[in-house]
């Protein structure tokens, strides 16, 4: 079978692959979209700018367990004169150099976007991304309106969990954008540091935002609830780290999904090794073609589904694929399975709930749950 096509074109632009950056210190001058392009993204992205350069804390990023980030950037501390002057030249060079559409970030008032965004359209950005995260809910709609009677390229409105209901704030901004971006880094939250009893980061409480697999769940939700709002392309955002993240987001009704935590841990050959992952799971599911995936969880659940209260299933175990590891054993709260080390795990259904955990602990795939 040949390679499967993950070109899409979303916006009326060709993007090589879904997989494209979003905004963070991973794309926070030319030089490091130059990498982005480098490394193998399918589209690429500007950090936010907005009319004065951000008054970053330091420090500003913690990871962790190891692939998550707590951090207080804002956005750019580069003023909006370097952008214009220098960085944005840098971008559109890779853009073109790699035939890739470029999406510049900005925020975050009205007035803000009403004077940066014709500036951004006459510079030859493609498409403008605007970010609620500072706004009260209230100045949405005037927000949105602002860039979308002050441009004529396409406009993508990027959500924040914080924000309220994503699928209401979507229904609300879509007469004046074209698509979404979820989500934003969740929070504020804390971490602190145990041996000294001080702040990790150096925001007013020591405060930060979480990105990472860990708001995964969470951005999945979000994409899922604003395409069933909407006809409009979705960029899923959040946790993106291998190619079945990409699956997965598609499957929800993205279009395209950014990745930014994943490319400051990991550089920026990250792009590329999601696509080639992505590629290789559909190849190995029999897809051709990344569209054939999108939103076939979407419409599938659009509607909800049958909630099942009664013990219809119960846990079983394939005995070819059992190795003996013990790891469903440990996890069973209701004493429904006996997998002493090195034997075979046996499951008695008279306790099991179906509760499911040990389907999705087992690490060779080897339970299931059946009929009763
Ligand atoms: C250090 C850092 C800086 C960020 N800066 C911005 C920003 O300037 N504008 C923005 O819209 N989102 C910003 N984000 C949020 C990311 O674009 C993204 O929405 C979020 O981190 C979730 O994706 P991830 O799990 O792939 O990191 C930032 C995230 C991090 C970690």
């Amino acid at each position: 079978m040949t390679n499967p096509n993950l070109a899409v074109k979303v916006w009326n632009h060709q993007f090589r692959n879904p997989i494209i950056p979003a905004a963070g210190p991973n794309v926070g001058s030319g030089r490091m979209v130059q990498r982005t392009a480098e490394g193998g993204a399918g589209g690429l992205l500007t950090k936010t700018i907005s009319r004065t350069a951000a008054l970053v804390p330091h420090p500003n990023m913690v990871r962790f367990a190891k692939e998550n980030l707590l951090n207080t950037e804002l956005w750019s501390e580069l003023s909006p004169e370097e952008w214009f002057d220098r960085e944005y030249d840098i971008a559109l060079t890779a853009a073109r150099e790699f035939n890739l559409p470029l999406i510049a970030s900005l925020g975050y008032t009205p007035d803000d976007l009403a004077a940066l965004g014709p500036r951004l359209e006459q510079k030859g950005i493609d498409i403008l991304e605007f970010s609620i995260h500072y706004l009260d809910e209230k100045r949405l709609t005037e927000t949105a309106r602002a860039l979308r009677n002050s441009v004529s390229i396409p406009i993508i409105a990027k959500l924040s969990p914080h924000s309220g209901d994503l699928g209401e704030i979507a229904k609300m901004l879509d007469p004046y954008v074209d698509g979404f971006a979820c989500i934003n880094s969740f929070g504020p939250t804390l971490m602190i540091d145990i041996e000294h009893g001080t702040s990790l980061l150096g925001s007013q409480y020591g405060y930060g935002w979480l990105s990472g697999p860990a708001l995964k769940p969470l951005a999945l939700r979000c994409v899922f609830e604003v395409a069933r709002v909407t006809d409009k392309p979705v960029i899923g955002v959040g946790g993106v780290a291998r190619g079945e993240d990409v699956i997965e987001f598609m499957m929800a009704g993205a279009s395209l999904v950014g990745v930014c935590s994943a490319a400051i841990l990991k550089g920026s050959d990250v792009y590329g090794k999601i696509a080639a992952e992505t590629a290789r799971w559909l190849e190995a599911h029999g897809y051709r073609d990344i569209e054939e995936i999108k939103g076939l969880y979407l419409n599938r659940y659009r509607q909800g589904q049958k909630v099942v209260t009664t013990l219809e299933k119960t846990a079983w175990v394939n005995e070819t694929m059992c190795k003996a590891c013990t790891q469903c054993e440990r996890v069973c709260q209701f004493d429904a399975i006996s997998a002493p080390l090195k034997q075979i795990a046996k499951i008695n259904s008279e306790n099991c709930t179906a509760c499911g955990l040990c389907v999705s602990v087992c690490p060779f795939g080897a339970i299931e749950l059946v009929s009763r």
